[in-house]
C-alpha cells in the first residue's frame, strides 16, 4: 500500500494548523515533521511544541524526521508531544540500537535514516529491529531539492533485504519527490513518499496528492 506523506516543510507556518487541515482532507496518510538543528544539518526548524500543536489539529500520523544530533534527549519530550513515528539518522547516532529500543519503549514506531552517501548495508543489523526506514534522496537540510539518481539502487537492495527476511518494515523516501519520478522510486520498491515542495507549491493540495499516489501505483 502506497502512503503519501506531505512535508510541513514547504507549508506556509503562518498558517501551519490550515495546512495541515489541507493535507489531511487532501488524502495524506501521514504528516511528515522535519526538525532540524543546526548541528545534524545546516538548518534549524521546529521543535517539540509544534509537534504539540500539530497533534491538536490532525488525527494523522505524525512522522517525526529528528535530523538532531543527541536525539536519546529529545525523544521523550517528541513522543510526549504526539509523535506517532520518530525517525533518527544513523549517521547522528553512536548506540543506535538503543536509541530505537527507546523509541519503543515509549509506544512509539521507531525509524532509522540513512543520508544518500551511507550506504544500505550499515542497516543490516538493526533492520529486525525498525518499524520503519527512511532512505533521504537529498542532502537533509532544505526542501525543495533535487532527487539524487543514486538512490534508487539503494531503495531496491532495501527492498529485497526486507522481502527476504519477510519483515513488516516500511520503505520511505525523502527528498526531491515529485508526481514525475513517484513512479520510478515506486517501482524500486518504496511504499511511502515524503513531498514537500510538490505537495505545497501546487494550489490543490488533493490533486496533487491523488496524483502522486496514481503515479506511483501504476
Ligand atoms: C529535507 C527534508 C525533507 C524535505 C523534502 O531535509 O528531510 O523532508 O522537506 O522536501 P522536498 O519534497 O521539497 O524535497
Ligand atoms: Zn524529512
Amino acid at each position: 500500500m502506497i502512503k503519501i506523506s506531505p512535508s510541513i516543510l514547504s507549508a506556509d507556518f503562518a498558517r501551519l494548523g490550515e495546512e495541515i487541515q489541507a493535507i489531511e482532507k487532501g488524502g495524506a496518510d501521514y504528516v511528515h515533521v522535519d526538525v532540524m538543528d543546526g548541528h545534524f544539518v545546516p538548518n534549524i526548524t521546529i521543535g517539540p511544541l509544534v509537534v504539540e500543536a500539530a497533534r491538536r489539529v490532525t488525527r494523522l500520523p505524525l512522522d517525526v524526521h529528528l535530523m538532531i544530533e543527541n536525539p536519546d534527549l529529545y525523544i521523550p519530550e517528541f513522543a510526549r508531544a504526539g509523535a506517532d513515528i520518530i525517525t533518527v539518522h544513523q549517521e547522528a547516532v553512536p548506540h543506535l540500537h538503543r536509541t530505537v529500543q527507546l523509541i519503543r519503549s515509549l509506544g512509539k514506531k521507531a525509524g532509522v535514516s540513512i543520508n544518500p552517501a551511507t550506504p544500505v548495508s550499515t542497516l543490516e543489523v538493526i533492520l529486525d529491529e525498525v518499524d520503519l526506514v527512511l532512505i533521504m534522496s537529498v542532502n537533509p537540510g532544505f526542501g525543495g531539492q533535487s532527487f539524487i539518481p543514486a538512490c534508487l539502487g539503494k531503495i531496491t537492495a532495501l527492498r529485497r533485504e526486507i522481502e527476504r527476511r519477510g519483515l513488516n518494515v516500511e520503505l520511505e523516501v525523502d527528498g526531491g519527490v515529485k508526481t514525475e519520478n513517484i513512479g520510478e522510486i515506486a517501482a524500486a520498491g518504496a511504499d511511502v513518499f515524503v513531498a514537500g515542495s510538490a505537495v505545497f507549491g501546487t494550489a490543490d493540495y488533493g490533486a496533487t496528492i491523488g496524483r502522486l499516489r496514481e503515479n506511483a501505483s501504476s
